[in-house]
Parts: C-alpha cells; sequence; structure tokens
C-alpha cells in the first residue's frame, strides 16, 4: 500500500487502517520529550483511559522513529506496552554507527521512502511516527493521516516540539473526535502547588 493510497481514507475509519499517524504523549504546552528528549517520567502517575493502550497496540503494525529518540531510549519492545512484536524502522544519516537491535531497521533515505517501507511492513495496519521531526517532515510532504494525542496535564516549558516549524505555513487541521472538525476544544486545568507537583 502506497502512501497516497493510505491518504485516501476519510479519517472516520477504525484505528487499524493503514494510515500513517503521529501518536504521541504530549505536555498541554505542546512537547512530546523534556529538554532531555525524556518522553516518560514526566507522564508517570498520569491516568489514560483502561484500555487504550491495547486499542493502540493492536493497530499499530510499524514504528517509524529518529536516531535521537531511539538513541534515548533504545527498547524496541517498550511501546504500547509491549503488548506486540513490530518492526521499527529508525530514520538515521549515519546507519553504521548505530547499535543493532532484533526487529529494528536503521534506514538512510528520503523521509517519504521511509513512511513507504513503515507501512508495506505494518501490512494494512497503520504506522506510528514516534519522532518530532520526522512527523513535522511527513506533514510538510502531506503524508500524516492522523494525529492522535494523550495531553498529560503538565505545562513543561522546554523540550521536544509536536511541531517545530518556525517561519513555516500553519497546518490546518479538522477534529476526527466527535461531529463538528472546526470545534474549539474547551479544556479547564488548575497548577498544583510545588510541594505536590513531583509526581500526579
Ligand atoms: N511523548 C511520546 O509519546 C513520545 C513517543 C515517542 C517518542 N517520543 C520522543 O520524541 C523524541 C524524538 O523526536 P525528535 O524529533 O527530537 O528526534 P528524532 O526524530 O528521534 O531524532 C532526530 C534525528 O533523526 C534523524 N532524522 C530525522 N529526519 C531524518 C531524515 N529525513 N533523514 C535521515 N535521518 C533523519 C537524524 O538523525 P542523525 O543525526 O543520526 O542523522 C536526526 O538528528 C524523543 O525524545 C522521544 O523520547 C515521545
Amino acid at each position: 500500500m502506497t502512501t497516497s493510497e493510505v491518504r485516501q481514507h476519510d479519517g472516520q475509519e477504525p484505528l487499524g487502517a493503514g494510515k500513517v499517524l503521529l501518536h504521541f504523549m504530549m505536555s498541554l504546552d505542546g512537547f512530546i520529550a523534556d529538554a532531555d528528549q525524556d518522553a516518560i517520567s514526566w507522564s508517570e502517575g498520569a491516568t489514560f483511559r483502561p484500555g487504550i493502550a491495547e486499542e493502540y497496540g493492536k493497530s499499530i503494525g510499524a514504528i517509524l522513529g529518529g536516531r535521537k529518540g531511539w538513541d534515548a531510549y533504545p527498547v524496541p519492545s517498550a511501546p504500547y506496552g509491549g503488548a506486540m512484536a513490530r518492526p521499527v524502522f529508525i530514520l538515521t544519516h549515519h546507519p553504521d554507527d548505530a547499535q543493532p537491535a532484533d526487529g529494528v531497521t536503521f534506514l538512510d533515505c528520503d523521509v517519504a521512502e521511509a513512511a513507504r517501507i513503515a507501512l508495506e511492513a505494518a501490512g494494512g495496519q497503520n504506522v506510528a511516527v514516534f519522532s518530532g521531526s520526522i512527523g513535522s517532515q511527513l506533514l510538510e510532504r502531506e503524508l500524516i493521516d492522523e494525529i492522535h494525542l494523550h495531553i498529560v496535564p503538565i505545562l513543561l516549558g522546554d523540550g521536544v516540539r509536536l511541531f517545530d516549524n518556525p517561519g513555516g505555513t500553519p497546518i490546518r487541521l479538522e477534529l476526527l473526535s466527535g461531529d463538528e472538525p472546526k470545534a474549539v476544544i474547551d479544556v479547564r486545568y488548575r497548577p498544583v502547588a510545588s510541594q505536590q507537583g513531583a509526581a500526579f
């Protein structure tokens, strides 16, 4: 299946339909990792809808990530609670010095080609893109089908942005949850006093 075939899907299909997804836990201020490339510790203790990891685990057929994220956390079985083994593709300009790991392929190719390879490996399931920089490149090329975010109640203030594109053109989105694609989402939070704020 090619990425252009994938883009013909209407966005309302079930999770497992051969789409290229940006899928992240994100801080309220739009960071997917902190300044140390840590994507995990700041979300520890946050609660998730029951069954959500299994839902995504069943629908994701391959993962496409970048070298920084891999070097920071080189554990191919970690995503989605290790529920399913799936091929992982890591894009890097220097695959030669990467530490080999089972199920992990290091690619040095065009980002669209990397997405195509991951889609083929996913065998009709979705590809999860686990990289802000690759996600941004694919968004620019109109090769992202959907963005799925789990917003953690925290303001990080620094780190890896979901979409970092200074001076670039804004990318308009449609809301897929609910009936109103242009709806503004209302949220209410309050700051937690600092002595309680180390964990949720
Ligand atoms: N919050 C979440 O749910 C979640 C989930 C997964 C990951 N993450 C986090 O996301 C972060 C990773 O995103 P990131 O954007 O900072 O970094 P990244 O994409 O992991 O790493 C950037 C590196 O990927 C390689 N790369 C990117 N585009 C390339 C291209 N077109 N061709 C060849 N190589 C390319 C380059 O590596 P070389 O320098 O080797 O060429 C580049 O320096 C990590 O901190 C990870 O922890 C968060």
